[in-house]
């Protein structure tokens, strides 16, 4: 058997988190085992409310949990290293998980671009950063490709800039258009780093959102509609529920500033 096939087979039923790096000959190497799905009920949920609120871009997007989604995320893998997207090179594949390198490239330390925003004060620093992932993923939706929970968690930023991806254990395409996948995208990476910016800041992210996305108006068509839809939120004073909900203030009103 081939060795990284080997290291999969011996280690994936010792290990005990569901992610886990190791180093093999030198190279770094992280082994996802595979998981269980999400409780049934909490999809059905969302899938309610999405329907009564008619925002199909909120649909939730079934994790299948053990075999299925380590499958899903190697093929999904793939799929995106042939457009040209900077992802994790697929090691070995067993029903019991995944193992892939580590995308940096030797001395390129990497940062979840969610850590990175947070500890950059200045905001040319902030706004650089986000337009470099912005940029990458307008790319990826020009290919005709999409993201599957583009969080700045999944987002990998080295010292240079790069930017990759990671995290693809659901495919929103199962459920979704390709327009909706591409404007869910958009909604992910907005929601996990619009709240990075302060109030006075947020016009320049507001223009440059407007300007990125003008010649994808169902993108922005949906999004806008979302800001709508829940603009109430922000009347009630959402914020005061707390981080969660001041995080939501923020995104809502980003999303109110768009222009169709
Ligand atoms: N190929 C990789 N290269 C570098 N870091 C990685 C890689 N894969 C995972 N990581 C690290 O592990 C974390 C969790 O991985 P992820 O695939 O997002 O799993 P989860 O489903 O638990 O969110 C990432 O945020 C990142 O810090
Ligand atoms: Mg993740």
């Amino acid at each position: 058997m081939e060795k990284y096939q080997l290291f999969l087979a011996k280690t994936a039923s010792q290990q005990i988190d569901s992610i886990q790096s190791y180093n093999i000959d030198g190279i770094k190497v992280w082994l996802k085992k595979a998981s269980k799905r999400h409780p049934k009920w909490l999809y059905m949920l969302a899938t309610w409310a999405t329907r009564l609120f008619n925002v199909q871009l909120l649909t939730p997007v079934p994790n299948y949990g053990g075999a299925a989604s380590i499958q899903c995320e190697a093929a999904r893998i793939e799929s995106l290293a042939a457009i040209g997207v900077h992802v994790p090179k697929v090691l070995a594949v067993s029903d019991q998980g995944l193992l892939i390198q580590d995308i940096a490239s030797d001395d390129h330390q990497l940062m979840q671009l969610d850590q990175t925003l947070a500890i950059a004060e200045d905001f040319n620093r902030r706004f650089t950063l986000f337009k470099k992932a912005a940029e990458e993923i307008k790319k990826i939706h020009l290919h005709n490709g999409y993201l599957s929970e583009a969080f700045g968690r999944n987002i990998l930023v080295d010292r240079d800039l790069n930017i990759s991806f990671i995290d693809f254990e659901t495919d929103p395409i199962t459920v979704l258009d390709l327009a909706t996948c591409q404007a869910r995208d958009w909604l992910c990476f907005l929601f996990s780093t619009a709240f990075r910016f302060q109030e006075h800041e947020r016009p320049q992210v507001e223009q440059y959102i407007n300007q990125l996305l003008h010649d994808q108006p169902t993108s922005l068509y949906q999004l806008s509609k979302l800001g709508r839809r829940f603009g109430w939120l922000n009347k009630v004073k959402v914020e005061k529920t707390g981080n969660d909900g001041k995080r939501m203030k923020i995104f809502l009103m980003l999303l109110q500033g768009l222009k169709v």
